[in-house]
């Protein structure tokens, strides 16, 4: 075991695509992204939405069939039993970039979507009182209209162009600002802000750790270790847990 949680207070763990890549679920960038096939920067874009809804539609269409037909891997599962073996007196929180909702079905509990969830849809019309629901439908073709006022609806998550809720990027900072130990897994990280996490994490102290696929290029200094290998693979005897 090479990190042993039961030596840190307040614990912070940031995932990526890479978590959920053995759930069938493809990763944005790296081997086999899903950014090799189409540019998700173009189409993924709030103004896509904007002209064009039927294409966000379309695009998120395939990552809802994905996640629907998808089960937490061991990496979520590990996660989660993390959280359950702690003592009530250690702080743990999981903050995500992923939409899909394994981290929750996998069983964790104080988990920060940064990014939203594709299984959740709101309307596009920030004055409409329609509360955001669940649905796993696909809806790839044609769009789906508010019910109440008659604007486009749109899966809740954020879309190129688009600010990070409010709420859920407050959090993460709080958690951040004196975390003990912070690990980023199955990311990245070059997309802001969650490349700046590792640095608020370093400049209060934390232990540092980056687990990924592939080396991190350019090196972000903050990270003072880095364990490279598939996350299902390396974060059973990482933690000392489910293996
Ligand atoms: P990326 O797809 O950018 O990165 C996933 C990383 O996981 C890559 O570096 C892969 O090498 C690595 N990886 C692949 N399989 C792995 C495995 N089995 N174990 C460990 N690592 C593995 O995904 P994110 O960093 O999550 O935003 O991307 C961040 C954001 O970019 C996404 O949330 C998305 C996109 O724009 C939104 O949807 C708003
Ligand atoms: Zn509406």
């Amino acid at each position: 075991m090479d990190i042993d949680v039961s030596h840190y207070k307040r614990i912070v763990i940031l995932t990526g695509a890479g978590v959920s890549a053995a759930s069938g679920i493809r990763t944005f960038r790296g081997k086999d992204g899903i950014w090799d096939e189409h540019n998700v920067g173009e189409y993924g874009h709030v103004s896509v939405l904007n002209k064009r809804p039927d294409l966000t539609w379309k695009l998120f269409g395939q990552l809802r069939t994905q996640v629907r037909e998808s089960q937490p891997n061991k990496a979520h599962l590990v996660l989660a039993a993390l959280e359950r073996n702690l003592d009530p007196s250690q702080q743990f929180t999981l903050i995500t970039q992923n939409v899909d909702g394994l981290h929750r079905r996998a069983g964790s509990i104080n988990v920060v979507e940064l990014h939203g969830n594709v299984t959740r849809i709101r309307c596009s019309n920030d004055d409409c009182d329609l509360a955001p629901y669940h649905d796993e439908a696909i809806h790839d073709r044609g769009v789906l209209l508010c019910q109440k006022c008659l604007s486009v609806l749109r899966p809740d998550i954020v879309l190129f162009g688009e600010q990070l809720p409010p709420v859920q990027s407050a959090q993460a900072k709080l958690v951040l600002q004196d975390c003990d130990l912070f690990v980023a897994i199955g990311t990245s990280g070059i997309v802001p802000p969650a490349a700046r996490y590792v640095q608020m994490a370093d400049t209060a102290g934390a232990r540092t750790i980056c687990v990924n696929l592939e080396p991190m290029a350019p090196r972000n200094a903050a990270f003072k270790e880095e364990y490279l290998g598939k996350a299902e693979e390396l974060l059973p005897g990482l933690f000392g847990v489910g293996h």
